[in-house]
């Protein structure tokens, strides 16, 4: 499985996302003609489907474990994990996409939790950090980066060992350069990448 830089999904092509939606919901109802007698409806289009204001409910698997969730389609997954399900080791840092903090795994897959709305993991697997070691305590990579002094403040630490351990899942002995780029959108401003790709290189032993 390829791994999908972080920040795939940018905000503007949610919010793109979001307003379609919106805008289908509207077509969907049928517009109200200035005169009173509703205009004729447009066509729905295929797969398109307004939810929300009100909350509704969203069903996932959360480190294993099926979730219910009744959040507003508003309600980021980020702020659905820390806030709603309480499982905060994901962390929120930029909020927008940039830093990578939030990293999690959608099927698999490395994404910002940030940029996608709650309501779009409906039926899908999310792994967080909490996940990562599954029975066991810690994960290889995570004593690896107890090993290497991989952090310092660990605002940017949980996001980037979701990357990393996504890399060692798909490539188990990357080169120096496949490292960097796991991690291309994991930024750390205490500067600890040097250590994080020592950490990687000892994992994959
Ligand atoms: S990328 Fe999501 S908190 Fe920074
Ligand atoms: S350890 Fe502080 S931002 Fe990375």
């Amino acid at each position: 499985m390829s791994t999908p830089e972080p920040g795939g999904v940018s905000r503007r092509a949610m919010l793109k996302g979001a307003g379609a939606a919106a805008f289908a919901s509207v077509l969907g109802r049928g517009v109200q003609a200035q005169d009173g007698e509703e205009a004729p409806a447009q066509p729905k289009e295929e797969g398109l489907q307004s939810r929300g204001p009100e909350a509704v409910e969203v069903v996932f698997t959360l480190n294993g474990e099926e979730t219910k969730l009744v959040v507003e389609p508003r309600v980021t997954l980020l702020d659905a994990l820390r806030d709603r399900v309480g499982v905060t080791g994901t962390k929120r840092v930029c909020d927008r996409g940039a830093c990578g903090a939030c990293t999690v795994w959608l099927d698999g897959a490395t994404v910002n939790a940030c940029l996608l709305l709650a309501v779009d993991v409906a039926g899908a697997e999310v792994t967080t950090i909490e996940g990562l070691a599954g029975e066991a305590k810690l994960a290889p990579i995570q004593r690896a980066f107890v090993q290497c002094d991989a952090m310092q403040c660990g605002f940017c630490t949980s996001g980037m060992l979701m990357s990393c351990a996504a890399l060692l899942r798909d490539v188990p002995r990357p080169t120096l350069e496949q490292t960097k780029h796991a991690v291309v959108g994991n930024l750390c401003r205490c500067g600890t990448y040097p250590h994080v790709f020592h950490a990687v290189q000892e994992a994959a032993q």
